[in-house]
């Protein structure tokens, strides 16, 4: 078998894993598994779902003994280990039970980094890995979830010309093209961060309305996160969908990310007015600014910001046209590059 035939197994992986919306699978990665005998695919398999069987275990199940023995399994991950808390039984011991004649991982796992690998070849399963770029890029939130332990925080905002966060004319502030970005943003972040105050004043859905969106799934709604005291309406749009939705009354800013991390959620988009932004930038949670700037000036509206918040640790990484509006991303140049540019569908670019 050439290296050029293994990368081409490797990128089936890949692409059989990106069908998956990451909402279903998240904090998992969405990963592919393909069983190649004879130079033919015999057998293929993904982790569809949260707490269901993993790509591995679907791919194997139908094979026989003779089959797995004489097969090498593909897979864009390296294979999973024990751990107390799993749902699922580890695929590394499945691997090292069921013996195939080989196994080829195209990313590692930043928590194992190559100890399940070595794992398997000390348990006479010949295995390896092959860095494939296109299953590196298929979960950064993951990837960055497993090595910082906190959540990737966007703080998305819209704005008009002179800074104002409302519209004292209509309830959008941005053109339509922008909000279409915004519905691809939702489906990609595994939280939306909103708050009492906005849930309050818009009564806003915070769904993925993809219908003119094009990803290569069905993509499905991310949890959404309520902070704050006040009481909202139990008819709140935000609470119409079938999707977690997390009250927070107190929290220590500091902590959001450390918080949303071990709540199972690795990326945070936030939907707040300007003092929580505030608050936001102030407590230095924020990964980064992904602001959509409408070509309006008004003189009355919320202001987005009354304090002063130098951001001289971020640094502009782009500035498109969208629509009628300009799409501005800044990013803290300690986290570059960011998840998006580690990954395979960047929302903001043209
Ligand atoms: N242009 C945009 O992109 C955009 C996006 C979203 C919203 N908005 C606009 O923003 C306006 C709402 O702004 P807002 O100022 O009322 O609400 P906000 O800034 O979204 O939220 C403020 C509320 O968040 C809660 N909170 C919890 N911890 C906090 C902390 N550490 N710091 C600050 N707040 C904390 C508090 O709720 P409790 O008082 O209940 O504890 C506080 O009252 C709306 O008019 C909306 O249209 C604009
Ligand atoms: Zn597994």
């Amino acid at each position: 078998m050439t290296v050029k035939n293994e990368v081409q197994w490797l990128q089936k992986c890949a692409k059989i894993a990106q069908q998956i919306d990451p909402h279903a699978v998240t904090p998992n990665p969405r990963v592919g598994c393909v069983v190649v005998r004879n130079g033919q695919i015999i057998a293929s398999g993904v982790h569809e779902k949260w707490g269901n069987s993993h790509a591995e275990q679907n791919a194997l199940k139908g094979l026989s003994q003779a089959e797995i023995a004489d097969a090498t399994v593909y897979i864009s991950l390296e294979p999973c280990a024990e751990k107390p808390y799993k749902k699922t039984p580890a695929c590394s011991h499945l691997l090292g039970d069921l013996k195939p004649k080989r196994v080829v991982c195209g990313s590692l796992d930043p928590l194992w980094n190559g100890q399940n690998i070595d794992w398997l070849n000390k348990n006479r399963v010949p295995a390896e890995y092959i860095s494939e770029p296109s299953c590196e890029k298929i979960s950064p939130f993951f990837m960055h979830g497993q090595t910082t332990k906190r959540a990737w925080v966007t703080l998305r905002m819209a704005q008009s010309l002179n800074g104002k966060a409302t519209n004292p004319h209509e309830r959008w502030t941005s053109c339509p093209e922008s909000r279409r970005r915004v519905h691809i943003l939702r489906s990609l972040h595994a939280g939306i961060l909103t708050t009492t105050g906005t849930v309050l004043a818009d009564d806003c859905h915070l769904n993925t309305r993809l219908q003119s969106c094009d990803t290569p799934y069905p993509a499905s709604d991310a949890e959404v996160i309520v902070l704050g005291k006040r009481k909202i309406n139990p008819y709140a749009n935000v609470l119409k969908y079938d999707r977690k939705v997390h009250s927070l009354p107190k929290i220590e800013m500091e902590q959001l990310p450390v918080w949303a991390y071990e709540n199972g959620i690795n990326s945070l988009m936030t939907e707040c007015g300007s003092r929580a932004a505030g608050s936001f930038l102030a407590a230095d949670v924020v990964d980064e600014i992904i602001t959509f700037v409408a070509p309006n000036v008004y003189g009355s509206g919320l202001p987005w910001f009354s304090d002063f918040h130098g951001l001289d640790d971020f640094t502009l990484t782009d500035a498109h046209k969208c629509g009628d509006d300009v799409l501005l991303r800044y990013v803290k140049k300690a986290h570059l590059p960011s998840p998006w540019q580690r990954g395979t569908i960047d929302p903001i670019l043209p």
